[in-house]
């Protein structure tokens, strides 16, 4: 009967993927899913850290379940998006712009005016997520990331909060 009511006020949709603060009770379904698209993934010290210091973490939960997680760092009106991740058997649908859009959001409220971040050269599908959301390169760092030959350039991405249209 409730499902019914919200579902007639549309407040089931609503509610189907939402974001949330990330919790210590959640780093087991992070690692989960962090091992499974990272060649050389965060460790759990890592994101406990991350919980510790006061970080802006993020989980996204669809119908119910953990998918995904987000980790920004926010000071003196900058925002670092320093991991964002949908679980790979949602790829595809949406989330991971849905997600971004959210932690943009989430900045924005914290007073941040722009926001960076570095992504792999070879991570194509998160590069085309950033410049879909407006993202602009402003930088490539050299030899950033281990790689499995040698070391891998990061791409260094910003974006104006300013001017980012959240309802577009
Ligand atoms: C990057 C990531 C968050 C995208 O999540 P997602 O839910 O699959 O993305 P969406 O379905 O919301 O896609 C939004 C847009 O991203 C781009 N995109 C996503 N996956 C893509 C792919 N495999 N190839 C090319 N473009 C892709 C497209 O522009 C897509 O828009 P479209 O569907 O209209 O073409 C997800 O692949 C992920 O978690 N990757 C592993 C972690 C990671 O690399 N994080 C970034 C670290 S810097």
């Amino acid at each position: 009967m409730l499902d019914r009511i919200k579902s007639l006020l549309g407040l089931a949709k609503i509610r189907a993927q939402y974001i949330r603060p990330l919790k210590d009770q959640d780093i087991n379904d992070v690692l989960g899913i962090e091992q499974q698209v990272y060649n050389y993934p965060w460790s759990r010290g890592i994101f406990k850290d991350c919980l510790r210091v006061g970080y802006s973490n993020w989980a996204l939960i669809k119908d119910d379940v953990f998918v995904g997680y987000a980790i920004l760092s926010v000071a003196v009106g900058e925002a670092h998006i320093l991991n964002i991740c949908v679980d790979p058997s949602c790829k595809r649908q949406g989330l991971g712009q849905f997600f971004l859009n959210e932690v943009i959001g989430a900045a924005k409220t914290m007073r941040a005016d722009c926001i960076f971040l570095e992504v792999r050269l070879s991570n194509v599908a998160a590069i085309e997520l950033y410049k879909k959301m407006g993202f602009k390169q402003i930088g490539q760092r050299k030899n950033y990331y281990p790689a499995a030959e040698g070391k891998e350039d990061a791409m260094v991405y910003s974006l104006d909060i300013a001017v980012y249209d959240r309802e577009k």
